[in-house]
């Protein structure tokens, strides 16, 4: 039988994992799971929120579902390192983007498909002063350990790294800023990345009949990264006919998220454009409750829906936050381990508990999160599970 390491993280990803495990026994996919260690606990209290022994697992199970985890900048969660442990050298680092980058799990996928009849779903008015609701479907592929995400940044920069900068002559702009006074984050792309990335969005768009194929970059300023982006895929393209390619400029994309969002069909960016895009498509399909994704490495892939540990609601009981995110997540896992029948099975239960309207989380019914939310007619964390579990035939 087949072994998933569970990650729950932080926060509502305790909440959350287990919901999504529920539906995959009741949808009858057999598995063992092991739990791994992440998060804020073992950054307290090992120094360390990705213990080597988590790797280890994903090495050995090459399969993980991660809830969330809670991060913290630097100065704020070297405080609140155990006392033991401070002052000895230990730096923060979040544990899910050394996941993507220790497993190089460099392609991210994040659908965001509209449900027919979620409360959430973007309206815009039509040209005769009436309500239309554009059908989205779109896939974002985001680059997933590189660009902006590289970590490799300074404040107050080593003089090499300084004196290699000053080889470019737009340097000069800042000729007269001192070193302590300058902070410096890379937006560092390589060929080969930027190849996986787009094949990977024009394969997905090839099996998934997806019309066109948007990079989604900013080549007029940033013309060698975006450029390098734009130029693969420019020659990538060509092996696909009848998928067109289209390039987009980000702001001017985010843009027409609300014009045309429904001719979107795949996008492909680098990492922090990719996080921005996806973002900005879950919102027009429900936000944060119904946003997943996976990150797919050679050997390693890891399943997670794109919210945080939202720590506001971690302590809530009952919890109320919407698992669909987790859950759509976990079928993300099935369609990657081929069982796509377990997965469409569960996205038709999602489907009809969203389509009947009666079981709604907090947000689908526009509340403000908290306590009350339930006497205000929100279902729970659980009864919503209970619900999807109900329509699984
Ligand atoms: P968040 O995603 O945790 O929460 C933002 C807001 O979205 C929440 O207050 C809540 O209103 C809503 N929300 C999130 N998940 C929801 C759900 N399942 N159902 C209903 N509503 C939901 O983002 P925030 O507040 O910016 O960050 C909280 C912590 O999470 C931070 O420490 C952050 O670093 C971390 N984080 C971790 C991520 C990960 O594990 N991949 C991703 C994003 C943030
Ligand atoms: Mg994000």
């Amino acid at each position: 039988m087949r072994t998933i390491v569970s990650l729950p993280g932080d926060g509502i990803g305790k909440t959350v994992l287990p919901e999504a495990i529920r539906v995959l026994e009741a949808v009858g996919f057999q598995a063992n799971y092991v739990h791994g260690d992440i998060g804020w606990d073992y950054w307290i209290t090992e120094g360390n929120a990705l213990p080597q022994r988590t790797i280890d697992l994903l090495e050995e199970h090459k399969i993980g579902l991660f809830g969330a985890i809670t991060s913290k900048p630097k100065d704020e969660a070297a405080k609140e390192l155990s006392p033991d442990l401070q002052g000895k050298g230990y730096v923060y680092f979040s544990p899910i983007v050394g996941l993507r980058q220790h497993f190089n799990l460099d392609i991210c996928i994040r659908p965001c498909k509209a449900f027919t009849g979620n409360p959430l779903n973007f309206i815009r008015k039509d040209a005769s002063g009436g309500f239309e609701e554009p059908k989205v479907d779109s896939v974002i592929f985001r680059q997933n350990t590189e660009g902006m995400y590289g970590g490799i940044e300074w404040t107050n920069p080593p003089k090499q790294v300084r004196d290699a900068l000053e080889t470019h002559p737009k340097m000069k702009n800042f000729a007269h800023v001192p070193s302590e006074d300058l902070a410096i984050s890379t937006r560092i792309v390589s060929r080969n990345a930027c190849k996986r990335i787009i094949r990977s969005a024009f394969e997905y768009a090839k099996k998934h009949g997806y019309k066109n194929v948007t990079v989604c970059e900013k080549p007029n300023v940033l013309r060698e990264t975006s450029g390098m982006m734009l130029g693969e895929a420019k020659k990538i393209a060509e092996e696909y006919s009848g998928i067109d390619l289209w390039d987009t400029n980000i702001d001017a994309q985010m843009m027409w998220l609300t014009k045309n969002p429904e001719n979107y069909g795949v996008l492909v960016s680098e990492n922090m454009f990719g996080d921005i895009i996806s973002d900005g498509f879950a919102g027009l399909v429900g936000g944060l409750g119904f946003a997943c994704s996976a990150n797919i490495g050679d050997t390693v892939s890891v399943f997670e829906p794109t919210h945080g540990s939202a720590p506001k609601y971690e302590t809530l009981d009952p919890s109320i936050v919407n698992p669909i995110a987790m859950v759509l997540s976990a079928c993300m896992m099935l369609d990657h381990l081929g069982e796509i029948e377990k997965s469409d099975k569960i996205k038709v239960a999602i489907a009809e508990v969203i389509k009947e309207g009666k079981v709604r989380t907090y947000d689908m019914m526009k509340l403000r999160g908290g306590a009350d939310a339930i006497s205000k007619g929100a279902c729970t964390t659980q009864e919503m599970t209970d619900a999807i579990i109900a329509r699984l035939k």
